[in-house]
């Protein structure tokens, strides 16, 4: 602590502020939660829409299942509570990236409107972007690129979102992708579109 003048300051006063960040990073944080069915395309398009994000200036994070379920979450499974505990940790991360000035992109299914609720409150809600990847389940049953459904038909996995158990579909996103029948070039150029009007700050 330092003592000038009749001024205490204490060493959080020089935690640099998020606006500040912002400003040095000349963008807006935002938490792009993206939402969808397991096979939807989620990390994919939120691989293609980071590096394009990046190429174009923008400093972001992106989290996933795969990431974050081998680390921090550990040991979580699919149930209601699990997933709950799953979302909850991931959304208090994100606000720490939102803290930081950093534009946090999530790839996580977050079956329910409860779930994805939990995650805005948390984040909060002019922060909160939330992205429907919108690819119908036969569409991610076909392409099964990890062989879950299949495993999850014969009734190996239990409480697999689409088939054992419930996705239920945003039904007022902030960004809509629709992916079946589109390249990923073609579905993420969209979603890079839609999104830059959110996160653009204009240069003081
Ligand atoms: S969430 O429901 O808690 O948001 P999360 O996005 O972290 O799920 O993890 C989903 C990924 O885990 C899927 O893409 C899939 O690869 C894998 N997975 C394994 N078991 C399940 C299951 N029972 N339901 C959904 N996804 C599962």
């Amino acid at each position: 602590m330092k003592n000038e003048g009749n001024n205490v300051y204490s060493v959080f006063d020089e935690i640099i502020s998020r606006e500040e960040k912002e400003s040095f990073l000349t963008q807006k944080a935002r938490v792009v939660w993206m939402t969808g069915l397991s096979g939807s395309g989620k990390t994919t398009l939120a691989r293609y829409l980071e590096r394009k994000l990046q190429d174009n200036g923008f400093f972001t994070k992106l989290l996933d299942g795969d990431n974050v379920r081998s680390g921090l979450n550990k040991g979580l499974s699919f149930s209601e509570s699990d997933r709950n505990e799953n979302i909850r940790r991931i959304a208090e991360v994100s606000k720490l990236f939102l803290d930081g000035g950093v534009i946090c992109i999530n790839c996580f299914v977050s079956p329910t409107a409860e779930i994805r609720q939990l995650a805005k409150d948390i984040i909060g809600e002019a922060d909160f972007l939330e992205v429907y990847v919108n690819t119908p389940l036969e569409e991610c049953e076909k392409r099964d690129v990890k062989g879950l459904y299949a495993k999850a038909r014969k009734g190996e996995i239990k409480d697999f979102t689409g088939i054992s158990a419930p996705f239920e579909a945003p039904e007022n996103p902030t960004i809509e992708v629709l992916t079946a029948g589109k390249t990923i070039e073609e579905a993420g150029d969209d979603f890079y579109n839609k999104l830059i009007p959110f996160i653009t700050k204009e240069k003081q």
